[in-house]
Parts: C-alpha cells; sequence; structure tokens
C-alpha cells in the first residue's frame, strides 16, 4: 500500500552510515532521556483536567492511554532501530508509504510537536503564576495577564498568558543560539521531576480516603462521542503525559546494542511513568477529592470550557482539584503540606522548560528534513553560519507556539496536540507491518513479537483514543491534513527533490548541525 512517490530505504541508510554516529548510548541513558521528554505539564497540570472529565476513573484513564502507548512503542522500536535516521515517523512513512502519505504524517507531527511545546508552555505558567509569583514573592499577576480570553478557555478576565508567551519565546531563542541540554543536565533535570512526583505520592498515600473514590467513575466510562468526558474521554486527554516518548527513537542510531536497549528505552521508560502516573492519580484523588464539577443532565462541564472556567471561580470550588492550575502543589497546600507543594511548584519551574526545549528542537528537526526533501522552502532549511542551528525554521516555529501558548488553555491545547500525535503513531504502527510484507529480508535489530496482535493493536487503540477526544479537537485533524494537501498539491508535488529525480545522499546531515538531540550527549 503506497501512495505517491517511496524514498528508496538504501538512499535512507546510506545517508545514516555515511553519519555513522558513536554508538554510546545504554538503557539506562535512553531511558532517563525518554522519562526526561515525558514526564511534563501531562501529570502536574493536566491531572486537573482529567479528573474534570472521569472523578476517580482518571486512574484507569492512565491505565488505557498508557497501554495503548506501550503497544505503539514497540512498534516505533522496530522500526526506530531499523532505520534509525532523522525524521521519526515522517521518514519512516516515506519510506514505506510513499511521498503523499508521509507528508500527511510530517503535518500531523506539528500538531504534535509544536503545539504539544505550546501545551507545555501554558501549563508552566500555572506553577509560575501560582508557586513562584504568588507563593513565593506575594506578587498577585493579574487576571488579564495570566490567561487567555475566557471565550477560548481562559480565566473571566484573561487576555493574554504572558508567562507562557515569554517561555515560549525564551526557549526558542536558546534553540536558536544552540543551546543543547546535556546528558548531564537531563539526569538532573529528571531526578529532580522523580523525587517531586516520589515525595507527592509518599506523602499522599496515607492519607488517602477511600469514600473519596465514590463514585469511581462519574462520568461513566464512555461519556458520549464527542463529550471528551468518562475514563477513555480522559484517556484521550492524559495521553498527553505519555507524549514524548517517540523522542527515543530519533536515538536509536546512537545506541548501543539497539535490538535489546531501544525497546528497554521505550518501554521501560513508559512502564515507569505509567505507574507513577496511576499513583500520583490515587494520592491526588484520594486526599482532596477529585470529583467533576457537573452542568446541567449530570454532565462535567468540558475542561477548559468559558462555564467551567465561571464556575471555578466560585468561592464554593475555590479549593477544588479541578480547578487548580498547579494541581500537585495545590494538593500539598491543602493536606498541610506547603512549604514541599512550593517545592514541588519550583521543580516544575525547573524542569517543565526542558520538555518545550525537547518538543520545539523534534519540531524544527522534522522541518529541517522535510525541507532538505524539498517539500517545503530550502530557506527553512538554513543553518546560520555561527550558532550552526536552523535558526529559520526555528524561529517561524517559536513565534507559532508562543502564539498558541499566549491564548489557549493547556486542555485544549494537549487534545490538539494528541490528535495528531494519535495519528503519527497509527502511521508508524501500519509502516511496520507495510515494511515486514514489503521487506521481510531485511534485518531488523528489533522485531516485535506478535506484530500482527501487536500492530493492530496500537491501530485499534489510537482510532479509540482519537474518537474519544472532544468534537473541536477531533476536527482539527482533518482540517489541519486539508490545509497540508493543499500545500502539498501547490508546492511539495512540484518542488520534491525525490519528485525530480534526485534521491541523493545528503551531505549536510541533521547532526552537522548544533545542537544534537537534546540530553542524549
Ligand atoms: N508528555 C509531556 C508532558 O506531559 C509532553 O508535558
Amino acid at each position: 500500500m503506497h501512495f505517491g512517490r517511496i524514498k528508496p530505504l538504501d538512499a535512507i541508510l546510506e545517508t545514516a552510515e555515511k553519519k555513522s554516529l558513536h554508538r554510546s548510548l545504554g538503557p539506562v541513558q535512553l531511558m532517563l532521556f525518554g522519562i526526561g521528554c515525558i514526564i511534563g505539564t501531562g501529570i502536574f497540570v493536566l491531572t486537573a483536567a482529567g479528573a474534570q472529565k472521569a472523578g476517580p476513573g482518571l486512574m484507569l484513564a492512565f491505565a488505557i492511554a498508557g497501554a495503548v502507548c506501550i503497544v505503539a512503542a514497540l512498534c516505533y522500536a522496530e522500526i526506530a532501530a531499523m532505520i534509525p535516521v532523522a525524521g521519526s515517523a515522517y521518514t519512516y512513512s516515506y519510506a514505506t508509504m510513499g511521498e503523499f502519505l508521509a507528508w500527511t504524517v510530517g503535518w500531523a507531527l506539528v500538531l504534535e510537536y509544536a503545539i504539544a511545546a505550546s501545551a507545555v508552555s501554558v501549563g508552566w505558567s500555572g506553577y509560575f503564576a501560582g508557586t513562584i509569583l504568588q507563593e513565593g514573592l506575594g506578587i498577585h499577576l493579574p487576571a488579564w495577564l495570566a490567561a487567555g480570553p475566557v471565550a477560548l478557555g481562559g480565566a473571566p478576565g484573561g487576555l493574554i498568558n504572558l508567562p507562557a508567551l515569554v517561555i515560549a519565546l525564551l526557549v526558542t531563542w536558546l534553540l536558536m543560539i544552540g543551546t543543547s541540554e546535556s546528558a548531564k543536565v537531563n539526569a538532573i533535570l529528571v531526578a529532580i521531576k522523580v523525587t517531586a512526583l516520589t515525595a507527592f505520592i509518599v506523602l499522599t498515600l496515607p492519607q488517602v480516603e477511600l469514600d473519596r473514590f465514590n463514585p469511581f467513575l462519574p462520568a461513566g466510562v464512555f461519556g458520549g462521542f464527542g463529550t471528551g468526558v468518562g475514563a477513555v474521554g480522559a484517556a484521550a486527554t492524559i495521553f498527553f503525559a505519555y507524549v514524548g516518548f517517540d523522542a527515543v527513537s530519533t536515538a536509536a542510531e546512537e545506541t548501543r546494542d539497539p535490538q535489546r536497549n531501544v525497546p528497554i528505552g521505550l518501554v521501560g521508560s513508559l512502564l515507569f511513568c505509567t505507574v507513577f502516573y496511576i499513583l500520583v492519580a490515587a494520592g491526588a484523588i484520594g486526599t482532596i477529592g477529585g470529583q467533576p464539577i457537573m452542568g446541567p443532565g449530570g454532565v462535567p462541564f468540558p475542561a477548559g470550557s468559558e462555564e467551567l472556567a465561571r464556575q471555578c471561580a466560585m468561592p464554593e470550588h475555590a479549593a477544588a482539584l479541578v480547578c487548580s492550575n498547579e494541581a500537585l502543589a495545590h494538593v500539598l497546600r491543602q493536606i498541610g503540606f506547603s512549604g514541599i507543594g512550593n517545592l514541588l511548584g519550583i521543580a516544575a519551574f525547573v524542569a517543565l522548560p526542558s520538555v518545550i526545549l525537547v518538543l520545539l528542537f523534534a519540531q524544527t528537526r522534522i522541518f529541517f528534513v522535510m525541507s532538505r526533501d524539498g517539500l517545503l522552502p530550502e530557506v527553512l532549511s538554513k543553518v546560520h553560519p555561527k550558532w550552526h542551528t536552523p535558526y529559520v525554521v526555528t524561529a517561524v516555529t517559536g513565534v507559532v507556539v508562543a502564539i498558541g501558548a499566549a491564548f489557549f488553555p493547556v486542555g485544549q491545547l494537549a487534545d490538539i496536540a494528541n490528535a495528531g500525535t494519535l495519528y503519527a503513531f497509527a502511521m508508524v504502527a501500519v509502516a511496520v507491518m507495510v515494511l515486514r510484507r514489503s521487506d521481510p529480508a531485511r534485518g531488523r535489530p528489533f522485531r516485535v513479537p506478535a506484530l500482527w496482535l501487536v500492530g493492530p493493536l496500537a491501530i485499534g487503540g489510537c482510532v479509540f483514543l482519537f474518537v474519544n477526544l472532544p468534537t473541536a479537537a477531533m476536527l482539527m485533524l482533518p482540517i489541519w491534513t486539508v490545509i497540508g494537501i493543499a500545500i502539498y498539491a501547490f508546492y511539495g508535488y512540484r518542488k520534491s527533490h525525490l519528485g525530480k529525480g534526485r534521491v541523493e545522499v545528503h551531505e549536510t546531515e541533521i547532526e552537522d548541525i548544533e545542537p544534537s538531540i537534546p540530553g542524549t550527549e
């Protein structure tokens, strides 16, 4: 099955061989890298939105989303170890299903990485305004500077989320001048995040009251198509908390013994996070409760909606988990650990920018590869003479990410990012199966066990989560894809290097530009 031009796998692999990166990463480094990309706004902030959708069923939601990611990760492991080159799902699709589908995947990855970077910026802003400004310095950020307009799901009186805008631009600047995160810094940030979550679990679990879990599924398992509520609706949203594990696949080429270490890195980091997330959800809900604020007809108000923002502005909901912008710090403050709650807030404040950095980095590199293939204007792959970074594409992406962060609420951004990510994950599973059929003899350092079960499960899981997103987020994918197809029809189709018969092995490779994959050096 393929549409349009296929990039010969041999040319892609030859490119990879030319780079011949040093194989230095072991399983522990890969897992640290994975956990560094994974733990972020999802658990620190979206726990509130997840509880608004599912109540205590949020724990089940974390398990469902984690399971889908683990089967998808196995597919990533096979193809990443086999085609260890830059561009991730876009490159895999180019080699298996043709240029047209590869373009749609690359285009969807913009939703994954760029919109996710906006979401994490908004998540960071909640901790900055709450922990650093309010608790630490006693400064109350005016409502109009702390969130986007209420019509878009911001707080009443909101206009622009200034801290989110600033952090997105700051990280963009760091990437433009070539700042990379060293493996050491990544390891320190992972330690900070894991310590914060461990402290949260240790302090909350002894105070859990079982009554708080009752009713366990106040909005049911299936809240209804398009509503985005219920346990599966929450799973579709907090799937965001796992996004980023696919970044591990980009390091396959630098991995020692990839056959063993790539799957360990991918699945290991996901399993670790799944267990932590379920315990954190249990601790948060079991102590201060996490029942949704119900609207008419006993259906929870949509997370990130104007109605919910108005409800949360009422004094009786001031302490509700579902209304907090800094969910985990809020829980600790509520149960009498204000000091540690503030330390957890500082941990989020310090560590979340590195998640923004990795996501933005991944986005610019995908654009870079697409532009180098001729599908996007060449100016985007211009490398700065001094900084050695693709500064044009970084600046353009960063400004768009900052605008998204300034005006939209975290939950809606995360849902849109999830829509694009689920499409890309499903296509990777398809690519793995296509390649098993079309090129069975090629060496595979890692083979998915029972692929004909795991592959369809991964695709089915992604489709299942997708159809449980709120309608608006679901619609973003087809709308975004139609825009992408129009651009391809008018630009990429004619300008494609492959279309012009150029399948050259590139001399300027992605690793020639700085920084290399953050957190792995
Ligand atoms: N998984 C990442 C986060 O939760 C994107 O922030």
